[in-house]
């Protein structure tokens, strides 16, 4: 991603600010066990606004009549460079990520409060780091113990997150190219998982070529992979993913990569064996057009809420043609019945987190009454509707223990939306797949022994 596009990100955010200073903390570092590291992933927001991924870094940004944004940061350290590899240093990182200034990390915490008097609003986000509302705290002190020098600490302090969240919600050109990326890999991913998959193997098996297609390609899960088959796919957050498949079942395969932080967030349900049994093709059909009713209500200026409701109604009325429940559609609307087959959301906001930050509602001009957010080109959403029927003695026995969900990422565009994941879906282009890859297998298997 190029430089400019934090850089305006950055002077978006500063105009915003008033006479105001923001507190812009990355990720600490975690630790899983002595010298052993989880991997590190930069905070969403400093990322967001920086681009710069070491860990130990804050940004400062000053409103107001000399507008500045400001990097703290590691210093150069040729001796801890040998173990952990190349740190910027702060001059370098002032160049090339383009800061009006940088400085050591270790300098931010004595400066805090002189950064920070006088201004108008201290904008940070309270709650979410105990560390950092601390450092805050101690700087505020700071200041207010040394009024008689004519620091005064801020007047108000204002929730940051809440101000770059609605930014955040409307992707720009540089953030749309690299979710695009990351759905091509995940896409490639999903397929390969179809190719590879077969009675007799373990999910873990499909979780390790998802896995290699990401990170051949540089990306990175953007969340623990859920390979869920038979029974499996009915727990929503499975990611055990170490059962047997076995011919008759459906696997679930809910996964995505990230790239340059940007996630991408698909979920594919296909036969082990490569070929849907009638059952599974009647509740296949009925979360496909599912989604389909929910993508045809997304367009700018439609509410958000609309692409739940509208796929909601598909999968009830399914629920009613498949003797799951009994009664009208808006009687088990209404009732939310419909929750023991279907429970969660038709999909969310995606961006640099998968579930990622914006209102779902709005406050309605001078009502004081909050409506749904109203899309608009540049948001980015996923639509995954799906039916779970647990094993139970009111099910039909055929049914019981299917699990199906479908998940697509999708761009609101000025003139309608475009859903840009591409794994195969239909069940003919699934169960294509499949036998072209088991084909295929054959053949090598012919020639090879
Ligand atoms: N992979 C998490 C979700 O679909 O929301
Ligand atoms: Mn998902
Ligand atoms: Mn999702």
């Amino acid at each position: 991603m190029e430089i400019s596009s934090f850089i305006q990100r950055r002077r978006e955010l500063i105009e915003k600010l008033g006479n105001g200073i923001a507190i812009i903390p990355t990720a600490p570092e975690r630790m899983r066990n002595s010298d052993v590291q989880y991997p590190y992933r930069f905070d969403s927001y400093f990322w967001y606004l920086s681009g710069f991924a070491e860990p130990e870094a804050v940004l400062v940004l000053i409103g107001g009549e000399c507008p500045q944004s400001l990097l703290f940061c590691r210093e150069k350290n040729p001796s801890r460079e040998t173990w952990e590899g190349m740190r910027y240093g702060p001059d370098v990182a002032c160049v090339a990520f383009g800061f009006d200034m940088a400085h050591p990390i270790s300098e931010l915490t004595p400066r805090l409060p002189e950064l920070i008097a006088n201004r108008e609003t201290l904008w940070h986000s309270f709650g979410h780091s105990s560390p950092w509302d601390a450092k805050i705290v101690a700087a505020l002190n700071t200041v207010r113990s040394n009024r008689r020098s004519g620091k005064r600490p801020p007047k108000q302090i204002r929730d940051l997150h809440s101000l770059i969240d609605d930014m955040r919600l409307r992707k720009d050109v540089s953030e749309i190219d690299a979710m695009r990326r990351a759905a091509v890999i995940s896409s490639n991913a999903l397929r390969r998982a179809m190719q590879v998959c077969r009675p007799g193997k373990m999910e873990y098996t499909l979780e390790a070529e998802l896995l290699y297609e990401f990170r051949r390609h540089g990306g990175t899960p953007a969340y623990l992979p859920i390979v869920a088959s038979g029974i499996n796919a009915c727990t929503l957050h499975y990611i055990g993913n170490d059962r047997l498949m076995q011919d008759g079942d459906l696997v679930l395969v809910d996964a995505g990569c990230e790239i340059e932080g940007y996630a991408s967030d698909i979920t594919r349900t296909f036969p082990v064996s490569g070929k849907f049994t009638q059952a599974q093709r009647d509740v296949y059909g009925i979360v496909l057009s599912a989604q389909e009713a929910a993508v045809a209500a997304l367009a700018p200026g439609m509410p958000v809420a609309d692409f739940h409701e509208a796929a909601l109604r598909v999968l009830v009325q399914g629920m009613i043609d498949l003797k799951l429940l009994e009664g009208s559609l808006d009687g088990i609307i209404e009732s939310k019945a419909y929750r023991r087959f279907y429970m969660h959301r038709t999909g969310h906001w995606l961006g640099l987190d998968v579930h990622d930050v914006g209102a779902y509602t709005r406050e309605e001009e001078g009502e004081g009454e909050e409506e749904s957010q109203k899309l608009e080109a540049g948001m980015v959403l996923t639509v995954e509707p799906g039916l779970y029927i647990p094993c139970a003695d009111d099910v039909p026995e055929e049914l019981a223990g299917i699990g199906i969900r479908t998940e697509d990422n999708v761009l609101i565009m000025a003139d309608g939306c475009k859903i840009y994941t591409s794994a195969p879906k239909t069940v003919e282009e699934i169960e294509d797949t499949m036998k072209k890859a088991e084909h295929e297998r054959r053949k090598y298997a012919r020639n090879n022994t």
